[in-house]
């Protein structure tokens, strides 16, 4: 979409005029039967009843029957359980009645999403109110949710709300209020003249177990945003089913890599609520425009006296377990989804360093000299990576031993400058009986099996291939083991894994993946866990990586499929883009979107996979991409070289300074991604979260916030010659670059210069930087800091830092540090933010602060002292040293030298 979604947040893709996507190897809705039929529906038809409502251990129970269910034809009934649990969330599940006949087959629930510590949080429900709403005729019951919210079932029809408490409190959100819920149950036969069997071009769908798709509507309230439907093709629903998809289009609502079915809305007046289905299988969402069920209005009985946004969910197969999070706050919604599927992890330091990819870097030789280029030309990275061509054949875990004959050499050699390697395992395996992974797989039963039970056997980069069936914890746990640096010959503790091809992807597979009969571990349908299969190859791999180091570090493992959870094992890029700048500029709203999804650590192939960029937008990518999570240039192996010093020295210079911004603000992103480790809240965020009653920020997707800080506007165009950002809040905004003022809530036409993309400081915060530069971010250790303080009105900023080992899991057991600083009345305060004490495991750092940056003062003191030290340290009034065009003169205070572990205070005089 144009203007993709704020309000919508789930993973959404993209496409103008990309011609080579081959659209026709894609089902749309109308070629996929549960999403026709659903869409067919009309609004009111739901013609379920809530009965025998009541509390039972803890949990508001209910059966859905059918209104008019006949003696003679009784109809099976629905079970549905509400629950509530701290912080805001209900828990909403409508599943078949397995207390009745005992089912054919049990309907698949996705496990190892929700985290265990979630389940700890329910609320024991223990009241049940009835009220009577609409002139006595209607009755509904309630439950209290959290401080000043309800959760309601309204019986006939059903309906399932949030509702701010009292009789007449505000909807927040609601299912079911158009009436277009419905629910196939599974069936024992065939009907007379039922085919259930499904053709999609060369292949066909047996569906041994029939239709059993769910759909449901679900309204948003007070949501402001412009909810703009799909941009190309606007009958399409947004689909949710992680495919393959070359050469994809930037700006469809089609199906890419990954999905993560989850909603949120934002408006002025309330504030953000969201919504999350649990559900692996195939979903399609629509989102209705304003008056879409007009005609409808007199079944209905909606409220008119609140905006409103409707949404259509539409699911192949699976239960509802759907939950709703009350916000108010963007951070809040956030917080609540990410209590229910986890934080992300803390990746090691270097991970959220520059990497440095291409399919393929060819041999050892070519290794080497990219490496030593790096150095020569004075630019940081720290990770190389390596596509399938390093392997031997295809066949992941070993190495084609006439381009790479001493791997482990290489990698230590590489170590040796702090720098990292990856390789590439994906999950299909090369049908070889010589190969060990093969040999040990099939004779384990340890493959997805086709719909006859043989091994399923599909062409991909090894040629015939079988995928191993990761659903499986046992499978898991021996992949887990492949790993080990005995199993994964040739590597060493300073490699790192790179899961492709997941979703899975099968090339000769309908649509380029698994037939939805393919069946898994415990009888489950491929179709059931088709979305959820990437994300447990990512878990398993991770899980290999912790083993192989006995627990001690972290993983690091990039992944191209994902799902809800997929930020508890690594990070996501999103996929095989385009050299081109719609692609840069969707590369935004694209990580955003990930990042609000709880998913923080993403970014997108610097240069675009895909073509060759021009130089100018290889420059403005790296300008762009320095701020993005995860930050790694890659390219196609028909693609021209383009490391950064192939395009002359200026453009040389331009790349290796983008690069050293990213590692000037390490210590500020570690802090972010510890942030995240700890709340969820994502480390790059659209405007409105920091901004959200700041209604000019909804829909401004092309600037974003690094934390609550600094706030970055891409240049997507070429030969820019200006640029227009807008900053938003009352509070001013300082240039990064030059240390000049702009105004809160305004818009800037700034000249579009060729050395940076604009992002300036928030007034009131504090930043902090490593200025030197180094080889890699391993080398920066040790080196001293620069904080970078930007005083708003009342002159005051505060800000954190956050460090560790930045490699183990110690810092679990509280070993780092995590200082805040303070600035008020002219005087800098260091204090703990961290726990009190960390007894034993204590991190211990010797690092000092080596420059203090003032921005915004307006006074010209003499001195600085530091306490309690009573130590005078010299200032100095003058232009910022960091490269850039003129600007008002700062205050630096040079050399305070204080240690970071330490409490102190610098007093300005
Ligand atoms: C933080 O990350 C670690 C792994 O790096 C994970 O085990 C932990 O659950 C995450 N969340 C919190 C709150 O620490
Ligand atoms: C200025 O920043 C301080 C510290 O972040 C904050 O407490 C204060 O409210 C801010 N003042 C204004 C006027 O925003």
């Amino acid at each position: 979409m144009g203007k993709p979604l704020s309000t919508l947040v789930f993973l959404l893709l993209f496409i103008n005029c990309v011609y080579s996507w081959k659209k026709d190897e894609f089902r749309n809705c109308n070629q996929t039967p549960f999403c026709k039929r659903a869409r067919s529906r009309k609004p009111g038809s739901c013609s379920l009843i809530a009965a025998d409502v009541s509390i039972s251990d803890g949990d508001l129970v209910a059966k859905l029957i059918p209104k008019e269910s006949s003696q003679e034809n009784p109809a099976k009934p629905l079970v549905l359980t509400i629950s509530a649990y701290q912080d805001g969330v209900m828990r909403l599940k409508i599943d078949e009645d397995q207390t009745l006949a005992p089912p054919r087959k049990k309907r698949f629930e996705v496990p190892d999403v929700i985290v265990p510590e979630f389940l700890n949080k329910k609320l024991w429900l223990q009241r049940l109110k009835e009220e009577r709403i609409e002139g006595g005729l209607v009755i509904s019951s309630v439950v209290y949710l959290s401080e000043g919210y309800e959760g309601v079932i309204r019986h006939d029809p059903f309906e399932v709300f949030v509702r701010e408490s009292g009789e007449n409190g505000k909807k927040v959100l609601s299912l079911n209020s158009n009436g277009l819920f419905d629910f196939e149950q599974l069936k024992e036969n065939k009907e007379d003249n039922e085919d259930w069997e499904e053709k999609f071009r060369t292949h066909t769908d047996k569906r041994p177990y029939g239709p059993q798709s769910i759909s449901f509507d679900v309204s948003f309230y007070d949501a402001d945003f412009p909810t703009k439907g799909p941009g190309v093709d606007d009958s399409e629903p947004y689909r949710l089913f992680n495919l393959d998809v070359f050469e994809y289009a930037h700006d469809s609502p089609f199906g890419l890599y990954g999905s993560v079915p989850f909603m949120t809305s934002h408006g002025k007046s309330r504030g953000s609520s969201g919504f999350f289905w649990l559900n692996a299988a195939e979903m399609q969402i629509d989102v209705f425009s304003p008056g879409w069920n007009n005609e409808y209005s007199s079944v209905l009985m909606l409220p008119t006296d609140q905006k409103r946004v409707d949404t259509l969910w539409m699911s192949e197969a699976g239960v509802v377990d759907a939950f709703f999070f009350i916000g108010p706050k963007p951070k809040d919604v956030v917080r609540q989804y990410t209590s229910v599927t986890g934080t992300s992890a803390l990746p090691q330091s270097f991970a959220i360093a520059y990497h440095q990819c291409r399919w393929n870097y060819r041999d050892e030789e070519d290794v080497y000299n990219v490496d030593a280029k790096f150095d020569e030309h004075d630019i940081p990275y720290d990770v190389l990576w390596l596509d399938i061509e390093h392997t031997d054949g295809k066949r992941y875990f070993t190495w084609d031993k006439m381009l790479f004959p001493n791997p482990e050499e290489m990698q230590n050699k590489l170590a040796a400058k702090g720098r990292r390697m990856v390789t590439i395992v994906d999950p299909h395996i090369k049908r070889d009986e010589s190969y060990y992974i093969h040999k040990e797989a099939s004779e384990k039963g340890y493959y997805v099996k086709d719909s006859s039970g043989k091994d399923f056997d599909g062409w991909c980069w090894s040629g015939s291939s079988s995928y191993i069936d990761m659903v499986n914890p046992e499978i898991r746990s021996w992949w887990a083991e492949k790993f080990s640096y005995e199993n994964y010959v040739g590597s060493t503790p300073s490699l790192y894994i790179w899961n492709d091809m997941n979703e899975p992807s099968v090339f000769n597979g309908p649509e380029v993946s698994m037939p939805r009969d393919a069946l898994h571990h415990g009888d489950v349908e491929h179709r059931e866990l088709h979305n959820a299969y990437g994300y447990y190859f990512h878990m398993a791999t991770a899980e290999g990586l912790v083993k192989r180091n006995d627990g001690k570090d972290r993983p690091f493992v990039l992944s191209r499929a994902f799902f809800p959870g997929s930020q508890r094992y690594g990070a996501v890029w999103t996929g095989d883009n385009s050299a081109d700048w719609d692609h840069l500029r969707v590369s935004v709203p694209m990580t955003l979107t990930l990042g609000l999804t709880g998913i923080s650590f993403s970014g997108a192939d610097i240069g675009g996979f895909f073509g060759n960029p021009d130089t100018e937008l290889l420059v403005r990518w790296y300008q762009l991409g320095a701020y993005y999570p995860f930050f790694r240039g890659h390219a196609h192996h028909d693609t021209k070289r383009r490391e950064p010093w192939l395009f002359g020295e200026r453009n040389t210079e331009l790349m290796r300074e983008a690069i050293h911004i990213r590692y000037m603000l390490l210590p500020y992103f570690y802090t972010l991604f510890r942030e995240a480790n700890a709340t969820g809240i994502p480390v790059i965020r659209p405007l409105w979260m920091e901004f959200p009653s700041d209604e000019k920020t909804f829909s401004n997707d092309e600037a974003f916030m690094v934390g609550n800080g600094l706030l970055v506007q891409g240049i997507y165009t070429q030969r820019a010659k200006h640029v227009s950002v807008y900053l938003p809040g009352d509070e001013s905004w300082y240039d990064m670059k030059s240390g000049s003022a702009y105004k809160g809530r305004a818009i800037h036409k700034l000249e579009a210069l060729e050395d940076s993309i604009p992002s300036f400081q928030r007034a009131g915060t504090i930043i902090p930087r490593k200025d030197r530069f180094r080889r890699s971010s391993t080398q920066m250790e040790y080196d001293p800091y620069t904080l970078v303080i930007a005083l708003n009105s009342s002159k005051s900023a505060e800000g954190e830092l956050y460090v560790d080992d930045g490699k183990t899991f110690e810092f679990q057991q509280g070993s780092y540090i995590h200082r805040r600083f303070t600035f008020s009345n002219g005087r800098l305060t260091s204090s703990n933010a961290g726990p009190a004490t960390a007894g034993d495991h204590k991190y211990v750092s010797e690092c000092t602060v080596e420059r203090i940056i003032l921005l915004g003062l307006s006074t010209q003191p003499k001195t600085a002292l530091i306490e309690p030290e009573n130590r005078k340290v010299d200032i100095t009034w003058g232009p910022l040293l960091l490269r850039g065009g003129p600007g008002p003169s700062v205050l630096t205070i040079r050399k305070p030298n204080v240690r970071i572990a330490d409490d102190w205070t610098i007093q300005i005089l």
